[in-house]
Formats: structure tokens, C-alpha cells, sequence
């Protein structure tokens, strides 16, 4: 009889568990009363399991009709917190993320414009048959002045103007001051002929200025046969100057001195913005000068170990950071190498 009276109470039960579900699932409004909801009556413990563990108590022919009902119940159950689970779920995600806010930018980093101009001087000497070489950046006096025809008393070799290096065993160490010291080596360990421009960083011991920095970026170009010419000079320059900066460009060699080059000369090509007509790039004379150049000095091929009566040559040499100034009208050079995005996010 007692098992009668379980079994009937418990069926009698179930739909007055119903409706308190319905009742509680009615005042779920938030995550956190859901989970109240949860803890009451979907866990091990909870209203709904407590019920399926008396169904053991229950006679076996009654099994069925009240594991039916329990189950529709469960189901009922479970389906109401999924949903409702799905719903607060969302309203949850929404407080987080604010869908009208602008999304965020990727920050792909870029090539900076030094390098940029760098590999578009190196692919234009490439396309002439010019190889690359390189030299170290710590040197000595024979290589960056010695060999290079500098008088021992050349005022460049000053303290004013050249870093020099402590060093324990030597005192003709220094920071290398033009990139000039790259031909010495090239010429030393390569018989001609010899075609190749030497791009590199070099050092001076000058104030920082709007014009000058401390250290920056050379190109020196080497071209040595037999039979090379001041035309071959001249032609070669022009032709870079025309890829590089204006393909209608005049030009104007200026004699000069150098004390590695005989004859030496200054190269001007007409401002590729007013065309000569005077701008704030060529600073109103219509010319801007572009790089200094010449025959190398047959002393300077003896001292490198290349017979000047067999070969002949020039070379030539000119700042990256100056290039890319008139290029761009950049007029303050510290700008190159300040970092600043807003800068740097031009090129
Ligand atoms: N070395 C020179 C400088 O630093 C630039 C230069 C001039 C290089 C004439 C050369 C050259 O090779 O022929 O100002």
C-alpha cells in the first residue's frame, strides 16, 4: 500500500513541479538568475534528479507511466534552460562587445624609406651590370684615407671631423668616414674588370643638424677596365639619374677636387619638380647637386695593386639620406630617423 501511495504521490507530484519550473523559468531575466535556476534544479542534487532517483521506489508496472511523465518533464526542463542559456548567452557577449565601434587596424609594419630608396639605387646599378660589395664599418687610416691619396696632414683626418677607435694594440682604427674605403678594398682583392657599387653606413663627427647627421648612408660606385673614359663616367651617371629621378633630366658636371680622383667634378641635374625654373627643393638655382665622381687617381690604383697603365676607371659617391630629401622635399633630415609613424607611414 505504501508503495501505492509513493508511486501516486510521485506522479501526483510531477505536474506541481512543473508549474514551480514554469514559475521560476518565468524569472529568469540575466545570466545570474539562470544559474540560480540551474543550481535549484538541473544538478545532481537539483528538484529534477532528486525525482528520477525515486522512480526506483516505484512498482515495476508503474514504471512505465511515471518514467514517461518524468522524462516529458526533464525534456521540458532542459529544452526551457537551453534556450533560455542561448538567450543570456548573447545578452552577455552584447555588453561586451560594442558593434559600432570602428575595428581595430592591422599594424603590418613597412620597409623603411631609407632602405626603400637603398634597394631602388641597387636595382638600378643592377640593371647596369653593377654587382654589390661591402667593407667594414670599423676601419683603418691606409683604407679610408691612406690609400685613397690623403695627404698625412689632410684636414679630414682631423678629430673634428673622423671618429677614431681606442684599441688596446692599435691607434689607426677608426669609424669609417665615406664609403670610399670599400673601393680600396675591392680593388685590392680583385684584379679588373671591376663594376660595383658599395652601399653602407659612414660616420662623422659632426653636429646634428637639420642638413647633417652623425651617421648615415653612403653609395660609392667602382667601375675599372681597360679604355674606361670620362664619357663612360658621365653616361653612367646620367643614366642612373634619369631611372632614379627624371627621365627628361639636363645635367652639369662641375670640376672639383678630390684627392682620389684626377680629374674630379660635382654632378648637378636640373630640379626634376620646377624643371629648373627655381623651387624650394633646389632651393631657387633650378640645379640639385647629386654626387661627386671622377677618373680614379692612377696613384691611388698603384697603391691598390692595379697597373695604371693598363687600367683606367672612375668612381663616384653620394649620401642616401640627401637623395631621398630632394626627392621627397623632406627638409629636415633627423626626420628619417626619428621614427615616426606619421613619417614613416608616407612612403
Ligand atoms: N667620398 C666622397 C665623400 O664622402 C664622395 C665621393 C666623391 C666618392 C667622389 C667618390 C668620388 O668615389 O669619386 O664626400
Amino acid at each position: 500500500m505504501s508503495d501505492l501511495s509513493s508511486q501516486q504521490s510521485l506522479l501526483e507530484r510531477i505536474p506541481l513541479v512543473r508549474q514551480e519550473l514554469e514559475a521560476d523559468l518565468s524569472r529568469v531575466s540575466d545570466a545570474d538568475s539562470l544559474e540560480a535556476f540551474r543550481l535549484k534544479h538541473m544538478v545532481r542534487k537539483g528538484t529534477l534528479q532528486t525525482l528520477v532517483d525515486e522512480l526506483r521506489t516505484v512498482p515495476k508496472e508503474d514504471k512505465p507511466a511515471v518514467g514517461k511523465s518524468l522524462n516529458e518533464l526533464r525534456t521540458f526542463a532542459e529544452s526551457a534552460f537551453e534556450e533560455l542559456q542561448e538567450r543570456h548567452k548573447k545578452t552577455v557577449v552584447h555588453a561586451q562587445v560594442d558593434a559600432t565601434l570602428p575595428a581595430r587596424g592591422q599594424h603590418a609594419g613597412s620597409i623603411h624609406p631609407i632602405t626603400q630608396t637603398l634597394d631602388k639605387i641597387i636595382d638600378i646599378f643592377a640593371s647596369m651590370g653593377f654587382t654589390v660589395a661591402d667593407g667594414p664599418e670599423v676601419e683603418d687610416d691606409a683604407h679610408n684615407f691612406g690609400k685613397l691619396n690623403f695627404a698625412p696632414d689632410h684636414p679630414a683626418r682631423d678629430m673634428q671631423d673622423t671618429f677614431f677607435v681606442d684599441h688596446p694594440t692599435r691607434n689607426d682604427l677608426l669609424l669609417r668616414t665615406h664609403t670610399s674605403s670599400v673601393q680600396v678594398r675591392v680593388m685590392e682583392s680583385t684584379q679588373p674588370p671591376i663594376r660595383c657599387i658599395m652601399p653602407g653606413k659612414v660616420y662623422r663627427n659632426e653636429t646634428v643638424s637639420t642638413r647633417a647627421l652623425a651617421e648615415f648612408f653612403q653609395v660609392e660606385g667602382l667601375y675599372i677596365d681597360k679604355g674606361v673614359s670620362m664619357a663612360d663616367l658621365k653616361g653612367t651617371i646620367m643614366a642612373f639619374a634619369r631611372k632614379f629621378y627624371d627621365a627628361d633630366a639636363q645635367f652639369r658636371f662641375r670640376t672639383s677636387y678630390f684627392p682620389f680622383t684626377e680629374p674630379s667634378a660635382e654632378v648637378d641635374m636640373s630640379c626634376f619638380l620646377c624643371k629648373g625654373a627655381g623651387c624650394r627643393v633646389c632651393k631657387f638655382s633650378g640645379w640639385l647637386e647629386i654626387c661627386g665622381c671622377g677618373m680614379v687617381h692612377p696613384q691611388v690604383l698603384t697603391n691598390c695593386g692595379i697597373d695604371p697603365d693598363v687600367y683606367s676607371g672612375f668612381a663616384f659617391g653620394f649620401g642616401v639620406e640627401r637623395t631621398l630629401m630632394m626627392l621627397t622635399g623632406i627638409d629636415d633630415i633627423r626626420l628619417l630617423y626619428q621614427n615616426d609613424l606619421r613619417v614613416l607611414k608616407q612612403f
